[in-house]
């Protein structure tokens, strides 16, 4: 009996051993990938390539690129390989190159190294689409974002402002320290769930869902979604899944429930929901499936962004007094020339607003990096390089924006950087907040309108100074894929 265990155990040392090997030899090999190429490299450690930090959760992957890009600047190469765990990745430095890629030679782009998982329902949305199938989508879908929807939105924006304002007059009353991220994130939801499904998103519960699946920290998680980039046969085959459970089901009982609702009772809206059914019942024939991951896919996008970008944007003007006081004074203005209304047209008047919000995008892109994979193999133009169909790509958005010879003093939150002459003496893809080409962001107006009335509704009334907790400068979340902070943001409130 003990001479057999003694068997198990050396057969079960020596397979490990085999795994471990290989492993190395596997590492070893790719490690070579970019050298074989003569594409310039920064060493990378085996098993981990350049993404110990990120693997490890010390860093996001947003700056852990950044600094590969500051590599290649300071080393004057256009691009770079990088290693993402043993996979190679090539990282774009150069902003003709960016622009080449994102919108040129946009058809070898086409797709995003993102996978759909067939055990994750939620999992197929048009972000993850590929090649045909999302072109289709995303033109069908353009048209719920139009300039005259977006008008419609407008409405639904104000009446979820309001609540807000009473909200936080409450908590101005208390003397309470007020989280802005929370209360602009619980806006936000507010106005998608209106705007979007059409159901009052006041209820706790797709607050809850919606922040499940965004704040979903584990290790295990942040683990899952990139060997779901990188190795998705694998994912599939451990039947691996990012979201949960209990999560997925209810927000598939919630979007049925709210389509149910629609048939049984004949409603008609002008919004995201009714263009989703509309290609429910074409000939395009989606699938509830489909329509589930899409919905999906507009909660996601159309709440995290805007909220963290509205409360980096109060962080900063809590510590820029004069900038804050110059907003409000803009505020008064045009609500003085406008009989103390604010419409859809008369917001696009609050012009050094407008500079805040960009210069918050850009030292605070949500987006930290854009992605994308060689769909046919690629000759780098004025370069010897060659990129096979497959390789994922990066666009080093925070790289980019934080990046001196655009805007010097980076650190600083300069809002003039975005006057018209300003941004006329830079290229335009050294802002890249909402990506570029035909697979940017699909709704930036509607982001900018949430972000903007966020901030008209908030300084309007309040003066907001930081709560002594609230760190400076403020850390990033190192477990999360989108920009966010690393504690929380609180701010102190008094009426104007
Ligand atoms: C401040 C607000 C927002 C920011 C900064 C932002 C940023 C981005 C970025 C960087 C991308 C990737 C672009 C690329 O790869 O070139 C993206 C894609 C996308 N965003 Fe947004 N977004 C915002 C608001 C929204 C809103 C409000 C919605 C929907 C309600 C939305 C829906 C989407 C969708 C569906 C895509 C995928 C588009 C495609 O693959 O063709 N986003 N967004």
């Amino acid at each position: 009996m003990y001479s057999f265990l003694c068997y198990v155990c050396y057969g079960f040392l020596v397979i490990i051993f085999v795994l471990v090997a290989s492993l190395m030899l596997l590492s070893k090999r790719m490690n070579g990938y970019w050298k074989r190429k003569e594409v310039f490299t920064v060493n990378p450690i085996l098993c981990f390539g350049n993404a110990k930090d990120v693997i490890l959760q010390r860093k996001c992957l947003g700056v852990n690129v950044k600094e590969f890009y500051d590599n290649l600047k300071m080393s004057g190469q256009r691009f770079g390989g990088y290693y993402l765990l043993i996979k190679p990745v090539l990282v774009i430095a150069d902003l003709d190159l960016v622009n080449t890629i994102l919108i040129k030679d946009f058809d070898y782009f086409t797709d995003r190294p993102l996978h759909v998982n067939e055990e994750d329902l939620l999992s197929a949305h048009i972000v993850a689409l590929k090649g045909e199938k999302w072109k289709k989508l995303k033109s069908l879908l353009n048209s719920a974002f139009t300039l005259r929807k977006l008008q419609m939105s407008f409405d639904i924006v104000f009446s979820c402002c309001k609540k807000v304002e009473i909200e936080v007059r409450e908590m101005v009353q208390q003397s309470k320290a007020i989280d802005i991220l929370d209360v602009i994130t619980r806006l936000n939801l507010d106005i998608i769930g209106t705007s979007a499904f059409g159901v009052d998103v006041d209820s706790a519960e797709l607050q809850k869902c919606g922040r499940g699946f965004l704040h979903a920290e584990s290790v295990k998680t942040s683990l899952i979604q990139i060997l779901a980039m990188l190795f998705p046969e694998m994912v599939n085959f451990l039947k691996l899944k990012v979201y949960s459970e209990e999560m997925t089901e209810y927000f598939v009982n919630f979007v049925k429930q709210v389509v149910e609702h629609r048939k049984n009772n004949n409603i008609v809206r002008k919004d995201l929901m009714q263009s989703l059914l509309q290609l429910m019942n074409g000939e395009e024939g989606l699938s509830m499936k489909e329509i589930v991951a899409h919905c999906f896919a507009f909660l996601l996008g159309g709440f995290e962004t805007p909220s963290s970008v509205g409360a980096f944007c109060i962080y900063e003007l809590s510590i820029n007094q004069h900038l804050q006081d110059k907003i409000r004074k803009e505020i008064e203005h045009v609500l003085k020339t406008n009989d103390g209304e604010i419409t859809y047209n008369t917001l696009s008047e609050l012009k050094f607003m407008d500079r805040c919000i960009c210069e918050t995008l850009r030292k605070y892109p949500s987006t930290m990096v854009l992605t994308r994979i060689c769909t046919r193999t690629y000759q780098i133009p004025n370069s010897n390089v060659t990129i096979s169909k497959g390789t994922p790509l990066i666009v080093p958005v925070y790289g980019i924006q934080m990046d001196p010879a655009y805007y010097p003093n980076p650190n600083q939150f300069d809002p003039e950087r975005f006057s018209e002459e300003n941004k006329a003496s830079r290229p335009s893809t050294a802002w890249l907040p909402f990506g570029d080409g035909p697979r940017m962001c699909i709704a930036p107006r509607l982001g900018f309108l949430q972000i903007k009335m966020a901030l008209f509704t908030l300084l309007r009334t309040y003066k907001f100074v930081l709560h002594p907790s609230t760190e400076v400068p403020m850390r990033l979340n190192t477990k999360h894929f989108l920009m966010s902070p690393a504690s929380k943001i609180l701010v102190n409130a008094e009426e104007v």
